[in-house]
């Protein structure tokens, strides 16, 4: 009840009475007095006046992350519905894993402060220290052919780039703040990663028993490791503002949902590929393929309905580029 009281309180920005609160919850006024009182402990600043009620008074310096906070955040219809916050764990992807074998409704969102077992693509750790960052998996059933999977990272990663503009939209205005995709799924800002994305899926021969797709955002100021210290920053930094993490989220999975729902019905990118373009940080820059078969140069396009990076390489030929095999470096630096 504590997180629809939040909901209702920040929603209404103005005194809500003791008696709507018991009559919408159907509790008694002590029981209302008592959550109140709780989510006080908890750090929100509630003030209480006879007559009037109760109000919510929200500074965004203030980052409330616990599981309260992030089902208040939750507007959707069911993604993250049913959202489970760890103050610290190992993997949120494996902890995710584990409800999708046990299963878990699809949507299921794991959160946490600290993993101290973070994954990385490639076979790399992410850090993941505690009190700073964003570190999120969402698991899902889709009934799609295993090669059709990367187009989901594409998707979370516009659901990302969407959320975090959102959050300030003044970024759009400066290339130095601007949210930028780095195909297929980095989101950068000043030529800077902020987020990356780790979709793991669980196959039967020949379809998809489940999808996690897990997520990593540098939020605080924070000092990076030496060897990505150069190429990684936050939102905290970028922006000079206070971002509530938990907001974030609830922005986040917004967002993915109305995209992936719109997805699901032609299962390709083609109605989401203009705004991806938009956000698209190579389009346009000299990259390198970095393909198994052979490496090449070429010149970023945009992508496809299938959400293949386009390249025209030095010969002239456009390439299509599939996310699960090759990575693409910029020439000149990062993106
Ligand atoms: C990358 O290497 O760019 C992908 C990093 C993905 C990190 C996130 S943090 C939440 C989720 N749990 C993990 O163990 N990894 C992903």
């Amino acid at each position: 009840m504590k997180s629809e009281i939040l909901s209702l309180l920040r929603e209404r920005g103005d005194y809500v009475s003791g008696q709507e609160l018991c009559e919408r919850f159907g509790v008694s006024r002590n029981a209302v007095w008592k959550n109140i009182e709780q989510l006080k402990k908890d750090g929100y600043d509630i003030a209480a006046v006879r007559n009037r009620g109760y109000l919510l008074q929200e500074s965004a310096a203030f980052d409330v992350f616990g599981q309260n906070e992030l089902e208040s955040r939750i507007r959707t219809k069911w993604v993250g519905k049913r959202a489970l916050f760890f103050p610290e764990i190992g993997s949120t992807n494996i902890r995710a894993k584990q409800e999708a074998e046990e299963g878990a409704p699809e949507g299921t969102l794991i959160v946490s402060d600290h993993q101290t077992a973070g994954r990385g693509r490639r076979g790399r750790a992410w850090e993941s220290p505690a009190g700073c960052n964003v570190y999120f998996s969402l698991m899902l059933r889709p009934e799609l052919k295993p090669e059709e999977a990367p187009m989901m990272t594409l998707l979370m990663a516009l659901a990302v780039a969407k959320a975090m503009e959102e959050m300030e939209p003044k970024a759009a205005e400066t290339d130095d703040a601007a949210v930028r995709i780095k195909w297929p799924n980095d989101i950068v800002i000043g030529g800077k990663k902020v987020c990356g994305i780790l979709t793991e899926m669980s196959m039967e021969q020949t379809y998809i028993q489940h999808v996690v797709i897990g997520v990593g955002i540098n939020v605080r100021r924070q000092t990076f490791a030496s060897e990505i210290a150069q190429t990684a920053t936050s939102l905290e930094e970028a922006w000079d503002k206070p971002v509530p993490r938990c907001e974030l989220i609830g922005r986040i999975c917004s967002a993915f949902e109305e995209l992936y729902e719109n997805f699901l019905q032609s299962r390709t990118l083609a109605g989401v590929r203009e705004e991806y373009e938009r956000f698209l940080a190579n389009k346009g820059r000299e990259v390198r393929v970095l393909d198994p078969a052979g490496e090449y140069d070429g010149t970023a396009l945009g992508i496809n309905d299938r959400g293949e990076l386009l390249v025209r390489s030095t010969e002239g030929n456009i390439k299509e580029v599939y996310a699960g095999e090759v990575s693409v470096r910029g020439i000149y630096g990062y993106i």
